[in-house]
């Protein structure tokens, strides 16, 4: 049987830094003058940074020379920044850990592909790193998602065939890029967002160990 590998989103998956993006985008408009809910956030779930922006100014009805567009890309990340700055080992979400290590623990290929560009600071802050065998992210990306460009780049490097990778995402754009990647698509939160999704669990609690094992013998 074909060797499986399995790859994760960071951002609300992982850890529970979309609050944080969140925050910094939110500071931004209300500096610029409007609101930026927590519904809208959610559009912003997977996507880069420069498109964030994009659709931030949008929501505001505002127009950015390129000078001040990059300004604004700046002061959020360094307020993101900012808020990250602390962050530790009690801000990976629960039984994470016990997943990653039982993947490790069969043998498992695991790659992390992020739209992040922070997204080594971070692992490295929560010391989850060294579980990767593989790190894709907003540095070596050129195509969001739902491109599968990230997912496909991650399998390459795991020395995979897609079909035989799976996918853990929070965020819909992710999980459209897992299934154009043709993976197998794991949903992170509520079934009702992430309906296009293989399946979908609330969090890791809800994902047993039989689960798993199916996952790693599953064909796509
Ligand atoms: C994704 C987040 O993981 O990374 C998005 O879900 C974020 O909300 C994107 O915009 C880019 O992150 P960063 O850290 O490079 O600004
Ligand atoms: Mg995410």
């Amino acid at each position: 049987m074909a060797q499986r590998g399995f790859i994760f989103d960071l951002d609300g998956v992982i850890v529970d830094t979309a609050k944080y993006h969140y925050l910094a985008w939110k500071k931004l408009a209300n500096e610029l003058g409007f609101e930026f809910t927590q519904q809208q956030n959610e559009m912003f779930k997977g996507v880069s940074r420069k498109r964030c922006l994009e659709i931030l100014l949008q929501i505001g009805g505002i127009t950015a020379s390129e000078a001040q567009f990059n300004t604004w890309m700046v002061e959020k990340n360094r307020d993101y920044l900012a808020y990250i700055a602390h962050m530790d080992a009690t801000e990976i979400l629960p039984e994470v850990p016990k997943v990653l290590k039982y993947l490790k623990k069969m043998n498992i290929p695991l790659a992390l592909g992020s739209a992040s560009k922070n997204a080594v600071p971070i692992l490295e802050k929560v010391h989850l790193k060294e579980y990767f065998d593989s790190i894709i992210d907003g540095n070596q990306v050129t195509k969001a998602k739902p491109d599968p460009e990230v997912f496909l780049m991650a399998a390459k490097q795991l020395g995979l065939a897609p079909q035989h990778c799976v996918v853990f995402e929070d965020a819909v754009a992710g999980i459209q890029a897992a299934n154009a990647a043709g993976m197998v698509s794991i949903g992170i939160g509520e079934k009702e967002v992430l309906k296009e999704a293989h399946y979908v669990f609330k969090d890791f609690t809800e994902i047993t160990v039989p689960f798993l094992d199916q996952l790693m013998k599953s064909t796509h």
